[in-house]
């Protein structure tokens, strides 16, 4: 079973987002898992597979979060926006490299959880109280 698991700390109180977040973390634990398996063929099918599985589930969720920046008019849209298309690339370059196997492994896990965890620690927290000024703003009666 994979080492990293959701943590109340990842949580920013925002219940949709930290719901998606929990997903992300559970691919970055299944890939962590995909890494142990001593069957060679067998590791770099399950990498595949869950480099596909948390690729695919990051665009959903780098969508319903940069919409949501955008509908609410969040200052920090374009920065943000930048750092989520460079993760999408990095994805889909070890995407590929899962195939040739062009990559180590213990790379691909490291770089990939320290990646989510500082963006969701750091960045994503950066939008939380705007985010809820917001949403206080709209269910304002009258507003
Ligand atoms: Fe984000």
């Amino acid at each position: 079973m994979g080492l990293t698991h959701w943590r109340n700390e990842y949580s920013l109180g925002i219940d949709e987002i930290d719901e998606q977040h929990k997903v992300l973390v559970n691919c970055i634990s299944s890939l962590e898992t995909s890494i142990e398996d001593p069957d060679e063929k067998q590791r770099w099918a399950a990498i595949h597979y869950a480099i596909v599985q948390l690729s695919d589930y990051t665009r959903i969720h780098f969508t319903v979060e940069e919409s949501v920046m955008r509908i609410l008019g969040y200052p920090g849209l374009d920065a943000h926006i930048e750092q989520h298309r460079v993760f999408v690339s990095y994805l889909k370059d070890v995407e590929r490299k899962s195939i040739t196997h062009d990559v180590r492994e213990d790379e691909i896990v490291s770089f990939l959880r320290k990646w989510l965890l500082t963006h969701i620690l750091n960045d994503d927290r950066q939008y939380v109280n705007f985010f809820v000024a917001a949403r206080e703003k709209n269910s304002r009666p009258g507003g």
